[in-house]
């Protein structure tokens, strides 16, 4: 039977990529959004894969939504753990509410989502933890206080939890990406783009199905032996 796989912030960007790659690899794969109706029933449209909206920042909507993709697909084994927001500012006009809302997104709703899937993990001795970090989590980013101590905490959250999982079964891992060419990264004028694209020693952008590909190897049982572990996917422009 196929292992079922849910992915936060999975009906767009590189979670899309990330949906994708796991259907095609042979899971029942369930992608949550945060309120972009239009662009989740395009994405359901195009791939066939389920959609549900919740917002990660809330516990028990985490919780119901959990209840509910179990419900329609049965226990989760694989999470991706990809939905993100930025807030940016320089600190000093940083507002108590930027911070807050990226925390609560970037680093709580890692812990809303996982919380309630761990028992069962454990339960039945198998688990893929899969957190999307970042490189300015890795190396710090003006202007990104708030998103650069959320994507860091991610990886004390994937390390702690990794010893936690090991003897049950279940790894836990991140992957820090760096620049990829999703919207947001296309939108920058093309002067910008060519300025990341000249730090980057690779000499592009990533894709993001460079992300989605480390996400499909460390959910299959091949890379059991790996947890703990910090995946960084940005083309060497920033080495760890
Ligand atoms: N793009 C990059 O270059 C880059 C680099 C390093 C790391 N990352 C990380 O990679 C991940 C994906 O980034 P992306 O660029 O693909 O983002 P994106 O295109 O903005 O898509 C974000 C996805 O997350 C969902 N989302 C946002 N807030 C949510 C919430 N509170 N609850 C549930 N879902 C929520 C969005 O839902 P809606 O569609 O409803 O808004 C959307 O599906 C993020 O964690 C980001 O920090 C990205």
């Amino acid at each position: 039977m196929s292992r079922v796989a849910l992915v936060t912030g999975g009906s767009r960007g590189i979670g899309a990529a990330i949906s994708m790659a796991l259907k095609d690899a042979g899971y029942k794969v369930a992608a949550t959004y945060a309120g972009n109706d239009e662009a989740a029933a395009h994405f359901t449209k195009e791939t066939g894969i389920k959609t549900y909206k919740w917002s990660v920042a809330d516990y028990e909507a985490c919780a119901d939504g959990i209840a509910q993709v179990e419900a329609d697909l049965g226990p989760v084994d694989i999470l991706v753990n990809n939905a993100g927001i930025t807030r940016d500012a320089p600190f000093h006009k940083m507002s108590r509410e930027q911070w807050q809302e990226v925390m609560d997104t970037n680093l709580s709703g890692v812990f809303n989502m996982t919380h309630p899937l761990w028992p069962g993990m454990r339960e039945r001795k198998f688990g893929r933890v899969i957190n999307i970090s970042s490189i300015n989590g890795q190396k710090g980013q003006f202007g990104q206080v708030n998103y650069s101590a959320a994507k860091a905490g991610d990886i004390g959250f994937t390390k702690a939890l990794a010893q936690e999982g090991a003897r049950a079964g279940i790894t836990v891992n991140a992957i820090c990406p760096g620049y990829i060419a999703t919207e947001m990264v296309m939108a920058v004028p093309e002067k910008v783009r060519d300025s990341i694209i000249s730090t980057i020693p690779v000499g592009r952008l990533g894709e993001p199905e460079d992300i989605a590909r480390c996400v499909v190897f460390l959910a299959s049982d091949d890379a059991g032996f790996i947890t703990g572990s910090t995946i960084t996917a940005n083309g060497g422009q920033y080495l760890t």
